[in-house]
């Protein structure tokens, strides 16, 4: 199912402040050598993380889902003088080529990436956090968000990648086990009264949750 207007889509590209000279070369990168390049955040989405992480200034962001390091670098623009960006991948080589991304920015002292399974990394971070963005495996939603929720500082906000899942949940026979847990995410989170919600029908859907 198409979602989006490929022209307004166009447009939106068009209108949004240009990725930065190391973003460009990580978008072009991956789309170039990578098998799953569309993974990646994108142009429009990267600046609407980018404007919300200014607007927030946080002190802690959590990234779970860091692929090549795109997303993570435009989080890493609101962030303290004195801030940190954890990010966890699980896939060694996604996490190489993510740190050597890292390692040509101007943040790179304020990230740390974590390789493994973010639900067992987590726990271990020790930390509450102002600005999260889940964007991992979808089967593991509802446990990242109910292990982070409790990590949420007092007007932190949670924004959660991917909820429209290509249109698939919009469909009457939700198929595919991945199409099938964003369901289950979006209804969990639908029932959720200690949470406020707004989705945004940017790209491939983005839910921000902030608690009441
Ligand atoms: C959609 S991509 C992330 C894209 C990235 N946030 C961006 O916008 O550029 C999802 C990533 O999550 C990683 N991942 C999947 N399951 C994970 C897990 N349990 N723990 C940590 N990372 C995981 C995948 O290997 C993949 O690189």
């Amino acid at each position: 199912m198409i979602i989006t207007n490929s022209l307004a889509e166009k447009y939106a590209e068009w209108l949004t402040n240009n990725d930065d000279e190391l973003l460009t070369q990580i978008h072009q990168s991956t789309s170039q050598n990578h098998a799953h390049a569309h993974m990646l955040s994108g142009h429009v989405q990267g600046m609407l993380l980018t404007f919300m992480s200014t607007l927030l200034n946080p002190h802690n962001i959590l990234e779970i889902g860091t692929f090549t390091g795109y997303s993570a670098l435009c989080l890493a623009k609101g962030l303290t003088v004195d801030g940190q960006l954890h990010t966890i991948e699980i896939r060694e080589e996604d996490a190489r080529i993510a740190q050597e991304n890292f390692n040509k920015s101007q943040y790179s002292k304020q990230l740390f990436l974590h390789i493994g399974n973010a639900l067992e990394i987590i726990p271990t971070l020790n930390k509450t956090w102002d600005l999260i963005f889940i964007d991992a495996d979808k089967t593991g939603y509802i446990k990242y968000y109910e292990m982070v929720l409790p990590l949420l500082n007092k007007n932190g906000l949670i924004i959660v990648d991917n909820i429209l899942f290509h249109g698939q949940v919009l469909e009457e026979d939700i198929k595919g086990k991945n199409a099938i847990a964003i369901d289950n995410f979006n209804k969990h989170i639908a029932q959720d009264t200690s949470v406020n919600k707004v989705l945004l029908t940017v790209r491939d859907g983005l839910l921000f949750i902030k608690k009441k």
